[in-house]
């Protein structure tokens, strides 16, 4: 999506780091920004800087596991701004420690959020950004967790590789509709996910991994050298502009992904060895032609 100015765009977690750098770039590109968020001290603190910079931006106050609200989000972003042609689905908690020691509610609390608001937020825009027939983009955020988990990163490297994996197959799907999809893979970021803890819902408290004052600041030591949020959302803006499937602004990680390729490589035995592949190819070959949909054009709303 070459020009930005104008159109609308929905950030979600946009009242706070990597969410409100990308509020922050896109208002500044001319874009009508919506941030939705489900801390209001975050929203408050966020829309006395755009007053300030006389930025299009709206605040709505969300959750985005809560389908209907998402739902109504859109639809009151529809009234104050127009159809969005930018989706960001950045909002997204952490929660570290072993799986062994998880409990049912660490995993609901991180996956609904990571993975739940993400697909969320493609089940409610994704159909209307279709019908308005205009194209767009959609970004959403996982993490380097998406490729290789640390220690103790468990249940959110796991929704991070389900949100690539998602915006993987996305992208394929909404080509034809001249809608691109980049997923945000960011290393460390300077922001408050150290608090993540305080959006924790109450009906999902029950854990062994209590976060308290020492474990933030933990946390916050390793954000702190971390990219500045806008920084970071200047490269998301370029990645729009240009369609770009990955966004990962770190050259640290060079190695890391050359070790993680060739570590695949070498599970792939050599074809001379194996002289049932070409069969296998040609059925894939076939499935694949057989798959070509003849682009939905209903989206069923
Ligand atoms: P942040 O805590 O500064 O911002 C996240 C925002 O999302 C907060 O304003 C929070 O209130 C909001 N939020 C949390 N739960 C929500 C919910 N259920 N509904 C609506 N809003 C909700 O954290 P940060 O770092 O900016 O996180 C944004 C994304 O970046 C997340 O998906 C995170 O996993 C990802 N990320 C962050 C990295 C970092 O080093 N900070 C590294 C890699 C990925």
């Amino acid at each position: 999506m070459k020009d930005l100015a104008g159109k609308v765009a929905f950030i979600t977690g946009g009242g706070s780091g990597v969410a409100l750098g990308q509020a922050k770039v896109f208002a500044k590109a001319g874009m009508k920004v919506v941030i939705a968020d489900i801390r209001q001290d975050h929203l408050d603190q966020a829309m006395a800087y755009f007053k300030e910079q006389n930025a299009q931006v709206h605040a709505i106050h969300l959750d985005v596991t809560d389908r209907k609200a998402m739902a109504e989000a859109a639809d009151e972003t529809e009234r104050v701004f127009g159809p969005v042609q930018l989706l960001c689905n950045t909002a997204g908690v952490n929660l570290l420690g072993p799986m062994a020691k998880a409990t049912y509610d660490d995993w609901d609390w991180i996956m609904g959020v990571n993975v739940g608001g993400v697909i969320n937020g493609i089940q409610t825009f994704v159909p209307r950004m279709i019908d308005y027939g205009k194209g767009g983009h959609i970004v959403n955020t996982a993490s380097m967790s998406s490729f290789r988990p640390l220690l103790g990163t468990g249940i959110y490297s796991t929704s991070k590789f389900a949100v690539r994996g998602m915006s993987e197959a996305l992208r394929i799907e909404l080509e034809p509709y001249n809608i691109g999809v980049s997923v945000l893979c960011p290393g460390a970021v300077n922001t408050n996910i150290h608090e993540a803890v305080f959006t924790r819902p109450k009906h999902l408290s029950n854990t062994n991994n209590h976060v308290g004052e020492e474990e933030m600041k933990r946390q916050k030591a390793v954000l702190e050298p971390g990219l500045d949020p806008v920084v970071l959302a200047e490269k998301v803006l370029e990645a729009v502009k240009d369609n770009k499937l990955y966004i990962i602004p770190y050259p640290e990680f060079r190695e890391t992904f050359i070790e993680l390729h060739n570590r695949v490589l070498e599970a792939l035995p050599d074809p001379k060895d194996d002289p049932d592949m070409i069969k296998r190819v040609e059925a894939l070959k076939k499935h694949s032609a057989s798959r070509k949909y003849e682009h939905i054009q209903e989206t069923g709303r």
